[in-house]
């Protein structure tokens, strides 16, 4: 784009403000203001922000006809536990067969966390506070290590920290993944905009700009090329998950074979909610289409409806752990980026002038993975135990906390030492690395191994590590 063609955009949104701007830089830096507004979709952003300018566009969506879904449940009966062996013969055949590859999605912002670096660069491990980067690769390259293929690692940035991340497994020599198999792909940014349709800047050369949510890694993964890649390399499922989830069992074999056994186009899980005023997005059953509503989105009646046994009635918490075939990820894409976009209207304190900082308003807009779902032909739900595989590490303190979340990483280690029989007293923090053993199954094989006087004297040294 040259200076005539920056004016020409920048007029046809009314963004003259800018145009004043770009006058008062020096050369270098126009040069710079140009490229940066030459990569952002302004198009977009002008017909989200006239969408949601629409009075019916701020009324609170009404969902009628709402049920729950067709969830495969908890195993405990012998039919329920054969179907689960089947399922899990099944995934672990994909697998071998090299049809499944993995996506991380870390783009995301974490302010909440408040940490100053990619959040996947969060120690977090009880003993050995291991990143939550590594707990995943180390997962990987577990599974590689046992069925005997390469799994291929995706990880979703943004422009905020695609460089740290990539930088921070150079620097770790990617847990010992082939670096060939491990790719790094930037979500888009979309600029934010003000109620009253103003661009604004968040430097002299750029403008104030979000990452389009989560969603936009289905947008990415098809804009980057690395969708069709992957297609050609015969690969044909992927699993997701997101970087905050240190219980997440990448991969899952048992999880992959329903997806299969149902010919699912995306497949969920998802864990019982902790009380009816749990924020966490559900998964219903709404005019027939499986989907998942936010918790804000859900009017009231349903987060506190109970069954005739005083349970909560819509009790299926979103994990946002999915498996998407990677055919339905293209279809998504072929006529233009299918998934709808929020409008979120959020306060940021903006430097107006030196030394005047403002709270303004501003909408940001994104997508949601999950709103995949009902344009899916097929569907499949499977619950999960949440101590088994739900922690996420969201606040600070509190709630979904690193404190929780190590909590729970120590509590599932230390059941699976309870079921071999061995019982560790609560003062002992307990980690087992996926090396050692990255499924319960394994683990019970290899602790057979250890003497009763080995368990004793690890038990004795007051901190247990199993790597
Ligand atoms: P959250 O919605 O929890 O957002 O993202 P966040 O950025 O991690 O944290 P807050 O809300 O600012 O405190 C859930 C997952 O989705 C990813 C995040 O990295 C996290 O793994 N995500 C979110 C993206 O990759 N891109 C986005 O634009 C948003």
């Amino acid at each position: 784009m040259d200076e005539n063609g920056l004016f020409e955009v920048l007029k046809r949104y009314g963004q003259y403000h800018l145009i004043e701007h770009y006058r008062g830089l020096e050369e270098k830096k126009k040069e710079e203001f140009i490229k940066n507004i030459e990569k952002l979709d302004l198009e977009l952003v002008f017909k989200l922000y006239n969408h949601f300018s629409t009075p019916e566009s701020d009324k609170p969506r009404k969902y009628s006809n709402i049920k729950n879904s067709n969830i495969i449940g908890l195993h405990k009966t012998a039919e329920e536990l054969r179907m689960k062996h089947l399922a899990k013969k099944r995934g672990e055949e994909l697998i071998r067969q090299g049809k499944v590859a993995v996506l991380i999605v870390a783009g995301g912002q974490g302010s909440r966390l408040g940490f100053d670096y990619p959040k996947g660069m969060f120690p977090i491990s009880p003993v050995k506070e291991k990143p939550l980067f590594q707990l995943f690769a180390e997962q990987i390259r577990a599974m590689e290590i046992k069925y005997q293929r390469r799994i291929p690692l995706l990880i979703m940035t943004s422009e905020e920290n695609h460089k740290t991340t990539v930088e921070f497994f150079e620097s770790v020599d990617f847990y010992n993944l082939d670096r060939e198999n491990v790719f790094f792909f930037e979500q888009n940014m979309l600029p934010s905009i003000t109620p009253k349709g103003r661009l604004i800047r968040s430097s002299d050369t750029s403008l104030y700009v979000n990452p389009d949510g989560h969603g936009g890694s289905l947008k990415a993964l098809y804009g980057s090329g690395l969708l069709s890649r992957l297609l050609s390399l015969g690969y044909e499922e992927l699993f997701y998950c997101q970087v905050d989830n240190p219980l997440v069992k990448i991969a899952d074999p048992v999880f992959i074979g329903y997806h299969m056994m149902h010919n699912a186009e995306v497949s969920t899980k998802v864990v019982r909610k902790r009380s009816p005023e749990e924020k966490v997005g559900l998964y219903l059953n709404v005019d027939g289409k499986d989907r998942i509503i936010e918790y804000s989105d859900l009017e009231e009646e349903y987060n506190d409806a109970r069954d005739e046994k005083g349970d909560i009635l819509y009790w299926a918490g979103n994990t946002a752990i999915h498996i998407f075939s990677l055919e339905f990820i293209m279809d998504l894409n072929k006529n233009g980026f299918a998934l709808p976009y929020h409008c979120a209207r959020k306060k940021i304190e903006y430097p107006l002038r030196k030394n005047l900082i403002r709270t303004i308003d501003i909408w940001k807009f994104e997508t949601f993975v999950f709103d995949a779902i009902p344009l899916a032909k097929r569907t499949c739900c499977m619950e999960v135990k949440r101590e088994e595989e739900f922690s996420p590490v969201k606040n600070k303190e509190g709630l979904d906390s690193p404190i929780t979340a190590k909590k729970d990483m120590i509590n599932l280690y230390r059941s699976w030492f309870e079921k071999a029989g061995i019982f560790i007293p609560e003062h002992v923090p307990v980690e087992i690395s996926p090396l050692f053993a990255f499924e319960e199954e394994d683990f019970m094989e290899k602790i057979m191994d250890f003497s009763k006087e080995e368990i004793e004297d690890m038990i004795g040294q007051g901190i247990i590590y199993l790597g």
